[in-house]
């Protein structure tokens, strides 16, 4: 077990991250600067490859002149920060009922076998968790690593992102069925060109224009 005491007790802010937490509490009114709350958790869990312990937690409190308690509701509420260790490459898996109609229980079926219980870190550095919709429903299932997504995706393509991960290699993120950001897969929809498109708009009546 990892001693979050020992690993943490010395946190502060490296320079560059001090100006960039600085420049987010600028964006408030005085007196207010709590409201920059979830950015500076995010420099701070950026800081911390990838995670918040509670030595950080309370860091945070005093930087903000906020309560701890007020730091862990926004830090529990959240499943982008993550409150125990994290692998270099953390898998958050969508299972919400879109991505769980798409296939999201296979893509879980083989993030257990591969990497383990959620929310442990595997031997070799790779860590899960299922979370709720990560927003892009339209190319279920879904499933984010670090900081992009991994879309339209099936067992074997997960299999296939860990095993290329694992060798150290670059992985595509986005469609794994080779979509066009998240336009349809029929082959039969009509795309515009951009001719079409000036077209249509120059024709197109105004409502409320008219005399
Ligand atoms: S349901 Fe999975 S991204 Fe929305």
């Amino acid at each position: 077990m990892i001693d979050t005491k020992k690993e943490n007790k010395d946190f502060s802010f490296s320079e560059q991250n001090l100006s960039l937490a600085e420049y987010e509490l600028s964006k408030y009114p005085k007196g207010r600067e709590g409201s920059a709350i979830i950015s500076i958790l995010w420099i701070a869990q950026k800081q911390n490859k990838g995670w918040l312990s509670p030595e950080i937690i309370d860091y945070v409190a005093n930087f903000l002149d906020l309560s701890q308690i007020r730091v862990m509701e926004i830090a529990t509420f959240y499943t982008m920060f993550n409150l125990s260790p994290v692998g270099a490459y953390h898998f958050q898996m969508c299972g919400t009922t879109p991505c769980m109609l798409s296939g999201s229980d296979e893509l879980k079926n083989v993030l257990y076998k591969e990497i383990g219980e959620q929310n442990s870190v595997s031997k070799d550095n790779l860590s899960w968790v299922e979370v709720e919709c990560l927003g892009a429903c339209c190319n279920a299932p879904i499933i984010q690593i670090n900081d992009d997504y991994y879309e339209d995706l099936n067992a074997v393509d997960l299999k296939n992102i860990i095993d290329e991960l694992r060798k150290g290699k670059e992985i595509k993120s986005g469609s794994y069925k080779d979509r066009l950001t998240s336009a349809p897969l029929n082959k039969n929809v009509k795309f515009f060109t951009q001719d079409e498109i000036e077209r249509i708009s120059k024709n197109r009546k105004k409502p409320g224009l008219e005399a």
